[in-house]
């Protein structure tokens, strides 16, 4: 078993778990909030923030109108960020969870990307369709991280 340690080594430390489970949370509800804002709860078409990266009013306390949008865009800056923190801290020696969480970090950065592609084409269906299964690979890949990391550490430390 190549992933397996020895006894000197030392247990994989609980911030591993806690990170990547925060990751796979924050994943969770951008999806959660895309989805809303998809739903057009402010406009017909689900947007009124078409500026990029910030809304037309700036560093300025969001305008309601603005403010689905604009959460949106916070959670996933801030997913983008524990996504990056669970591939730097996940130990090159459980090489599954580390695998699954650089291709996370990877595809978490498109997604960006794609955030603004999906705004400045003012919600082209290709653009959008590629968010939202952009969005659910992301999810996956956190959660084999979060379930290798979790299964090695009961199993071998
Ligand atoms: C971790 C990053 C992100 C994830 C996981 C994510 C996920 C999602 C999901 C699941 C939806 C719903 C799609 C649908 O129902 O068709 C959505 C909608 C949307 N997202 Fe994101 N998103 C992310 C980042 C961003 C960023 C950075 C932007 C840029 C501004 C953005 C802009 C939008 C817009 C405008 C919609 C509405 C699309 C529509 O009305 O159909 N997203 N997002």
């Amino acid at each position: 078993m190549t992933e397996r340690t020895t006894a000197e080594e030392p247990r994989l430390k609980k911030s591993v778990i806690v990170i990547s489970f925060i990751s796979l949370a924050l994943v969770y509800s951008v999806m959660l909030i895309g989805v809303f804002l998809s739903s057009g709860p402010i406009t017909e078409n689900g947007i009124v923030c078409t500026g990029w990266p910030l809304c037309p009013n700036g560093f300025g306390a969001p305008e309601e109108r603005y403010l689905v949008e604009y959460i949106h865009r916070v959670v996933a800056v801030t997913t983008a960020g524990f996504a990056y923190a669970t591939a730097i801290i996940v130990p090159s020696k459980i090489k599954r969870a580390k695998t699954a969480a650089i291709i996370a970090a990877i595809i978490v950065s498109w997604q960006l990307g794609l955030g603004f592609i999906t705004v400045t084409t003012h919600l082209h269906p290709i653009a959008v369709a590629g968010h939202l299964s952009t969005g659910i690979s992301v999810f996956a890949f956190a959660l084999l991280t979060f379930l290798w990391v979790g299964i090695w550490r009961k199993h071998w430390r």
